[in-house]
């Protein structure tokens, strides 16, 4: 068990790659503390892992609140006794449009969701780390801003390649507590994200090698390897789990 007895919160965790995450982390030994806005999923995602004899509490918020990014932690310290693992997983697309066509308040929604919420994270939960002797960071960030440009995606791909950049900063800057941080690039993965439209999945299917989209799963066990023990030497990277998005170019 990859994670056994690692106290990791989970943020998105009330759908798509969050909720595989959560899911698969349990039953690999970990204690969870999950997070999203929606109250009712979380709650039905923690009764199943709790069913089946897993470990997981749920608070539900909003990640663009500093006080809930603190508030996670300290459940994570009230329930479990400490914390060694972050997935900062929750995202947003926002309103995509050009960015001449983008009102400010569009464009800092998808900041906030995306980007902000990730210093408030790393804010709170490096020091509960460095109390607990080291931990993993991993920041869901995207291949959208980083080997592809895809219109409409401006605030998207701006916010999530900022994620990229805090991730080498708090890697270096913490590196000597023994705490390792990392973005994980998905490629198109079949969540509520990527909607429902058969015609647009064929066409984001031609973006990779593989010529299919991810399963929720895959990207967890990408989260799962740089949140485990595994991963100890990994840090500051950005690590793609894209199906060979990057490398495609027909
Ligand atoms: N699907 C893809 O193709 C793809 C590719 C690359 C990267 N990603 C990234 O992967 C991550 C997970 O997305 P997904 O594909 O699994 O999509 P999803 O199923 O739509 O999940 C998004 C999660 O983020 C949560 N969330 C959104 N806004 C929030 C807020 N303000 N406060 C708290 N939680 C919030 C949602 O929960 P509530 O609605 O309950 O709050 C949900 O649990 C995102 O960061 C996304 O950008 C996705």
């Amino acid at each position: 068990m990859d994670l056994n007895n690692k106290t990791i919160i989970i943020t998105g965790a009330s759908s798509g790659i969050g909720a595989a995450a959560a899911l698969l982390f349990a039953r690999n030994g970990a204690n969870l503390v999950l997070g999203a806005r929606r109250e009712a999923e979380l709650s039905r995602i923690t009764g199943q892992i709790t069913q089946s004899n897993g470990r997981a509490v749920c608070l539900a918020g909003d990640v663009r609140d500093e006080d809930y990014a603190a508030a996670l932690v300290q459940c994570a310290k009230d329930t479990f006794g400490g914390l060694h693992g972050a997935f900062n997983n929750a995202g947003t697309l926002g309103n995509m449009g050009p960015v001449p066509e983008m009102d400010e308040a569009s464009w800092k929604d998808v900041l906030e969701v995306n980007l902000d919420s990730g210093f408030y994270a790393a804010k709170h939960q490096i020091p509960a780390m460095r109390d607990s002797g080291g931990g993993s960071i991993v920041f869901t960030s995207s291949f959208v801003g980083h080997t592809i440009g895809l219109p409409g995606m401006g605030a998207y791909a701006a916010a999530k390649a900022g994620l990229i950049g805090l991730t080498q900063v708090l890697a270096v800057e913490h590196g000597q507590s023994s705490i390792r941080v990392n973005a994980l690039l998905p490629g198109g993965t079949m969540t509520p994200m990527a909607g429902d439209d058969a015609a647009f999945h064929e066409v984001v299917k031609g973006f990779h090698a593989l010529k299919r989209m991810a399963e929720p799963s895959e990207i967890a066990e990408a989260a799962m390897f740089l949140l485990s023990d595994r991963a100890s030497f990994v840090t500051g990277s950005a690590m793609v789990a894209d199906g060979g998005n990057s490398v495609t170019k027909a």
